[in-house]
């Protein structure tokens, strides 16, 4: 019951800027408090450092800020082993969806049959191939599974991080022709919008688990983007997708998954203050963060 949790200011998988005071927000939304009250001993290490470039690097790629990204991400790695390595569970938040990079580096220091739920409306499973933006927070699930730049794909010293069939994806309603393809090829499981209307999240989140537990995983890690959740409550995000998941459903989620101490870290994603209306998406966020750690009337 011992929580660290990793602010990280970057926003330079995207070209919209904001997503770096992400961190600020969630913790002006009382996140410590929050998790404080429901019994845990909090450990805020404060955010990695994210230097301000003024001019970036791609590094003669068409992935936008890669040099940066690759800087950021190396960073949050060796952070999060640290925190594993105390025995603490690691709580990160962005920051762009590009420092899911960063954080299954670390990660898999520890777990060698990672499960990973991607709670999103995008696949981000782009390689520089088939992105259509050359945005690296479009790419996080392809890089971890050895897949584009090689800078990107070697951090930490190995690869690949993790494996298809340990991946759900829930929540997704853009996925992009060249991603569609790649999910189909690999086999991984995605529970689209369709899904989630179809057989309701209480089923959705029942068959992850017992899917994520055939695969005899070592651990779980939640990766949760704001933009999983319909933009009519989580609108500081800098990607909104119409028609996704409801408030209801994910507390649902995250109170299911906790019920069966299923995840042993997590990470909240593209908070966009500046997009934001009255830190909104930040409350909601440390409200989901609430139900994942045992919030509960009864
Ligand atoms: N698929 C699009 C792209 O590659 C959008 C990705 C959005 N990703 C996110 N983490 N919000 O550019
Ligand atoms: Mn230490
Ligand atoms: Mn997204
Ligand atoms: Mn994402």
């Amino acid at each position: 019951r011992e929580v660290s949790i990793i602010g990280v200011p970057s926003d330079y998988g995207q070209l919209r800027r904001g997503v770096d005071m992400g961190p600020s927000a969630i913790r002006y939304a009382d996140v410590v408090e929050r998790l404080e009250n429901l019994g845990y001993e909090i450990k805020d290490e404060g955010d990695i450092l994210v230097k301000k470039e003024t001019a970036t690097s791609q590094l003669g790629t068409n992935l936008k800020n890669l040099k940066e990204v690759i800087e950021v991400c190396t960073k949050l790695s060796i952070k999060v082993q640290e925190v594993l390595e105390d025995g603490r569970f690691p709580l990160v938040l962005g920051g762009d969806h590009s420092i899911a990079i960063g954080t299954l580096a670390g990660l898999t220091t520890k777990y060698k049959n990672l499960g990973v739920i991607w709670y999103d409306a995008h696949a981000d499973i782009n390689t520089p191939e088939t992105s259509p933006s050359g945005n690296i927070h479009g790419m996080p699930l392809a890089v971890s599974l050895g897949l584009g730049d090689d800078r990107l794909v070697t951090i930490g010293g190995f690869a690949p991080k993790i494996k298809p069939e340990n991946i759900v994806i829930i929540g997704a309603r853009s996925v992009d022709p060249g991603e569609r393809e790649l999910i189909k090829k690999l086999g991984i499981k995605v529970y689209s919008m369709h899904e989630v209307d179809r057989l309701g999240m209480t089923k959705v989140i029942e068959d992850t688990i017992s899917y994520l537990n055939k695969r005899q995983v070592d651990g779980v890690h939640l990766s949760l983007d704001l933009d999983g959740i319909d933009p009519l409550y989580t609108p500081g995000v800098g990607t909104p997708v119409p028609g996704g998941i409801t408030y209801r459903e994910s507390h649902l989620a995250m109170e299911m998954l906790e019920e069966e101490g299923f995840i042993t870290s997590a990470e909240f994603v593209e908070v966009n203050p500046i997009l934001d209306e009255r830190n909104k998406t930040a409350d909601v966020a440390v409200a989901l963060m609430g139900s994942l750690f045992g919030e509960k009337l009864v």
